[in-house]
């Protein structure tokens, strides 16, 4: 590219991001998430982008975000659309029966969510990568994964990036998995309400490790996840009428679309696509659009259109 054009570009880009001061935001996590149980001993760091937490003195030894059984983050505003990044050290060793989840949800009986959930564990076993979207309310589209690396050795990058025309789940920047937007062939989209992002570990024994077999070795708590340098690259969401707040009459679809630059509308690269086939041929454990059994032949109507 050109430097003029370049330069050109650099200046529209500062232009819509004027215009969009008051629906962008680009966050750390001291300013965006807070804890809404269990926070004996949570600190910040002093930069804001790390936030401590443990239940005792001798499990802060490091800057990271500590979640123990039983305990939950927030994000205190709702978004539409963007980039969701979090880097997150699942339980070390034994996690069998645990549950760390990481998700954007809207509330409501015809809630909307997006999700990754990491089931742990006996020491040595692997851990689930699943998977899950819903759309007003509907969800039962899981796709699950083997990590190809440790995933409590240390943090890696789970990225959820949410745009009008489809979402991907990346990990450590593979794209795992793609949920177009087949809104026009009557499959609903999350479009409509903005959703906040949550973390939490908990207990799910009953149905985690092993399909439940597995159960939680309550010896070994604390249970201890690390989360760190959350990043919203989003649009607030203040109810429907932020639709219109970025610009005089403007869509924050049409926004989103002109501050991406179409990218939004564009598929994966060749070689993102590359990348997408290497997980799935080699640590893709489950996909609902092959469980006929579970749909009795009736599969979900996307299951027929392509996925990416
Ligand atoms: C995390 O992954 C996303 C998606 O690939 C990427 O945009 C982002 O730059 C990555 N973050 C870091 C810190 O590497
Ligand atoms: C746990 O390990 C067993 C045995 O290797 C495996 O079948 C299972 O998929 C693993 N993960 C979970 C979460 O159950």
């Amino acid at each position: 590219m050109g430097k003029l054009s370049a330069l050109f570009i650099v200046n529209i880009i500062s232009l819509i991001a004027i215009a969009c001061g008051q629906c962008f935001v680009d966050e750390k996590i001291s300013q965006s998430m807070y804890i809404t149980w269990g926070d004996q001993h949570s600190y910040m760091s002093a930069d804001g982008e790390e936030l401590q937490y443990g239940l005792d003195k001798s499990s802060v030894e490091n800057l990271y975000f500590y979640i123990l059984a039983g305990s939950a983050v927030q994000s205190k505003y709702e978004y539409l659309f963007g980039t969701i990044e979090m880097q997150i050290k699942l339980v070390p060793g034994d996690s069998a029966g645990t549950v760390t989840a990481y998700y954007l949800s809207s509330t409501g009986v015809y809630h909307d969510e997006i999700d990754f959930e990491f089931l742990g564990n006996r020491t040595g076993q692997p851990y689930i990568i699943h998977t899950n979207v819903y759309t007003q309310g509907k969800g039962s589209r899981e796709e699950q994964f083997y990590p190809w690396f440790d995933p409590s050795a240390d943090f890696h990058n789970y990225t959820i990036q949410w745009e009008p025309n489809k979402i991907v789940w990346y990990i450590d920047g593979l794209p795992i998995r793609v949920f177009r937007n087949y809104e026009n062939r009557g499959i609903p989209f999350p479009n409509k309400q903005g959703m906040k992002v949550y973390s939490s570990l908990w207990n799910a024994d009953n149905w985690a490790t092993r399909g439940g077999r597995e159960k939680i070795d309550w010896n070994r708590s604390p249970f201890k996840a690390g989360l760190r340098r959350f990043r919203a690259r989003t649009y607030k969401w203040n109810g429907p009428t932020s639709k219109y707040q970025c610009g005089p009459g403007d869509l924050l679809e049409n926004v989103f679309n002109k501050l991406n630059f179409g990218q939004s509308k564009k598929d994966l690269s060749n070689n993102q696509m590359g990348q997408m086939k290497w997980v799935r041929d080699n640590y893709m454990i489950y996909d609902y659009c092959k469980d006929t059994m579970r749909f009795k032949g009736q599969m979900p109507s996307e299951c027929y259109m392509q996925q990416y």
